[in-house]
């Protein structure tokens, strides 16, 4: 079974004492779920020493929105790995469409971001999906993407990867990718897994994210190649957050009980 996964990414919002209520609001509505859903939680930098103090204890883990790959230290106002893990870190978020398009961040560039936080013992969150605009096969564009982002990297590490099918026209609308949409983009993505990765491609965990509300979870968790969801609005509501955790959690836990 893989364990179902829950990501929050909060983009550049939330203040010291946003991150501090947020979390001990959201602890107690999902104790005990932590142990069989990985949340992660990942602020903007300012808010990360805070946030890693506040979920001492707790199974709850703590993820950066990016990295710079380096190498060295003179990269006046970047971020390396290593300082993310100093600050608690076990996670990264890499590729965002945001990043794409109003940083010029390409494929090549977000594969080294995934070298670099392998190097550092950090967990690559890798955002993957067609731009709003693309009109061609889905499977032509994923599996190029999924080539370049994973250049280099063995099948232990990927094991170790999160992946996040989020095509870019569903990021801060109204409703999801429809459910047929999102289940071919993540069946594309894990059938690419399995052909460069092999076996290991069942241990990868794949989820979606893109406008994510409680209303929409059960419909898009009853897809088999979904493991679980990311969101942003409702990632920074801790009922919102919490519910999409317990949604989670019943469906693809409840699922592989089942067998
Ligand atoms: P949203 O953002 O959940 O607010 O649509 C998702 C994202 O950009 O990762």
């Amino acid at each position: 079974m893989r364990k179902p996964f829950a990501l929050a990414n909060w983009k550049m919002a939330m203040t010291i004492a946003e991150t501090i209520s947020f979390i001990r609001k959201f602890l107690p509505l999902v104790e005990g779920l932590a142990e069989e859903v990985d949340i992660v939680i990942c602020p903007p930098f300012t808010a990360l020493y805070v946030a890693s103090l506040e979920l001492k204890g707790s199974r709850v883990q703590l993820g950066a929105q990016n990295l710079h790959s380096g190498p060295g230290q003179a990269w006046t106002g970047e971020i390396s790995a290593q300082l993310l893990v100093d600050v608690g870190c076990e996670w990264v978020m890499l590729g965002h469409w945001e990043r794409r398009r109003n940083f010029g961040e390409n494929d090549e560039l977000v594969n080294r971001k995934v070298r670099a936080a392998f190097e550092a013992g950090l967990r690559p969150i890798l955002l993957v999906g067609e731009p709003a605009d693309y009109s061609g096969e889905l499977e032509n564009f994923l599996g190029r993407q999924l080539e370049a982002l994973t250049q280099g990297c063995s099948a232990e590490e990927i094991e170790r990867a999160v992946f996040v099918y989020e095509p870019e026209g569903a990021i801060g609308v109204e409703r999801p990718a429809s459910p047929e949409h999102i289940g071919k983009g993540c069946a594309i993505l894990r059938e690419r897994l399995r052909e460069k990765f092999g076996a290991a491609a069942e241990k990868v965990r794949i989820i979606y994210g893109g406008s994510v509300s409680p209303e929409f979870a059960p419909a898009i968790l009853s897809l088999p190649d979904v493991d679980g969801l990311g969101a942003t609005r409702k990632g920074r509501d801790p009922e919102a957050f919490a519910s999409l955790v317990k949604s989670i959690s019943q469906w693809k836990c409840a699922w592989a009980k089942r067998g």
